[in-house]
């Protein structure tokens, strides 16, 4: 297995530029079933979570090929099949997005229930509940979830919680069903805008998306379309954190700094020199970084996938800094390994409370999940000595190529068989 090897305490300096969001990337391609028309996606990050989404539209019957740089093009008028293979949807939570525009394209679905993972126990019962008040009817047999849908009719749906995933999955379903859909208290994530972004270019009707209220005019069908995926604002945030934890400058280009506000605040209330222009964000060196309180939130709140990253740049702040998860039930796998990298963090319940230190030691680390992956290399740059991360293709889930990106600014981490 795969192994990222860091010499540390190396100032970062250079410029980088972003790759494509995971996160707005698998809704889009999900949704790409709502068309029988060819869909091009510019900007699609090398991520082995995208390659998996891939090979199930493949397996659907879709044909997926890649075109010039990062673009794929998708074209789903071969679709035959409705049962996701376990194989594949076992490896990608992000499987159940296709269910909604499944049931809109062809009435039917069957997918493994998605089990819980390392961060929590990821119920789907939202998604359920949206998708039956349009019309569709579940079974579950032997952890097999099928769904019907004769005809879809839009509705008033009320979320319990924001959830992304469940709003995803709805919008994309809605934008084909008879009448309207309005989501109350849906997530305001800037992914799920680009996907209604997404499905307008294709011809879908839909409002309010970025508010807690979005409103979705069915429509008879859907175009193709050409559409370039939003930059990934937890890769940004995760380079930018990468400067700060090793008192560098760097500039992050090719971003929305609007989509960043929950971090960047973060980042000047700790007094790290930031500059945000256009599409740009840039760290300065820093003299000393002031230990804050983060409490993760639906968005606009402070992202939860940038919890990890932030634990381990308050492990070396002056002060100690509490951080509230109140997202996800379990996310602080990162902790105990940090503490082996000499960290001071004390985990209960929903809360860590961290003691910054004036120093880590590089130390052997284990990845438990993707942002606490990535949370063990901004350590081992900071760290003194060598440091040894396994399990790294937790990381390559949701990172295109982060030690490239690393190495073209200076840091010195290796790949290792
Ligand atoms: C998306 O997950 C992201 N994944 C996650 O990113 C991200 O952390 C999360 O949104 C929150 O921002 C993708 O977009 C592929 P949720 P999702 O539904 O949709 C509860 C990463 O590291 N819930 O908003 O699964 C759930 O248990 C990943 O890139 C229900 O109770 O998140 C959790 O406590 C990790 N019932 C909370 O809502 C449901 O039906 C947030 O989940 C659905 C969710």
């Amino acid at each position: 297995m795969e192994t990222f090897h860091i010499k540390g305490q190396k100032p970062l300096y250079g410029t980088v530029a972003v790759s494509g969001s995971k996160n707005a990337a698998l809704p889009i391609l999900a949704a790409s079933l709502l068309t029988d028309k060819p869909v091009i996606l510019e900007r699609m990050p090398a991520l082995s979570d995208i390659k998996v989404m891939c090979d199930i539209l493949s397996a659907l019957g879709c044909s997926v090929a890649s075109g010039a740089e990062d673009t794929l093009i998708i074209e789903t008028a071969g679709l035959s099949r409705h049962k996701l293979p376990y194989d594949l949807t076992g490896r990608l939570r992000g499987s159940f997005l296709v269910m909604g525009p499944l049931l809109a394209r062809c009435g039917r679905v069957a997918i493994s229930l998605p089990g819980g993972c390392a961060i929590g126990a990821r119920p789907v019962d939202l998604h359920l509940k949206g998708l039956s008040a349009l019309g569709a009817t579940f079974k579950i047999t032997k952890g097999i979830i099928e769904g019907t849908a004769k005809k879809l009719v839009g509705t008033k749906i009320y979320l319990d919680f924001p959830s992304v995933g469940a709003t995803e999955n709805i919008m994309s379903a809605a934008v084909l069903a008879e009448g309207t859909t309005i989501i109350e208290n849906a997530a305001t994530e800037p992914e799920i805008v680009d996907l209604a972004n997404f499905l307008c270019s294709m011809g879908g009707r839909i409002l309010g998306a970025g508010s807690n209220t979005v409103k979705i005019i069915g429509v008879a069908g859907l175009t193709g379309t050409r559409y370039a995926i939003m930059p990934d604002r937890i890769e940004a945030g995760t380079l930018l954190t990468a400067a700060a934890i090793t008192g560098g400058q760097v500039t992050v280009t090719g971003i929305r700094p609007d989509t960043l506000k929950p971090i960047t605040a973060k980042f000047s209330e700790m007094n790290i020199p930031i500059t945000i222009q256009n599409n740009t964000v840039t760290v300065e060196p820093r003299k000393t970084m002031r230990a804050v309180d983060i409490k993760t939130l639906p968005f606009p709140g402070f992202p939860t996938d940038m919890q990890a990253p932030m634990t381990a740049l308050l492990s070396l702040s002056e002060g100690t800094g509490i951080i509230t998860e109140t997202v996800f039930e379990n996310r602080f796998m990162h902790t105990g390994e940090l503490c082996r990298m000499g960290a001071s963090i004390k985990v209960s319940g929903r809360n860590a409370v961290i003691e910054g230190k004036k120093s880590l030691s590089g130390a052997k680390v284990k990845a438990t999940d993707l942002r606490a992956g990535a949370a063990l290399v901004l350590a081992g740059l900071a760290a003194r000595g060598d440091t040894e991360i396994s399990d790294i293709y937790h990381i390559d889930r949701g990172y295109d190529a982060l030690e490239k990106k690393l190495q073209s600014l200076g840091a010195e981490i290796e790949r290792k068989p």
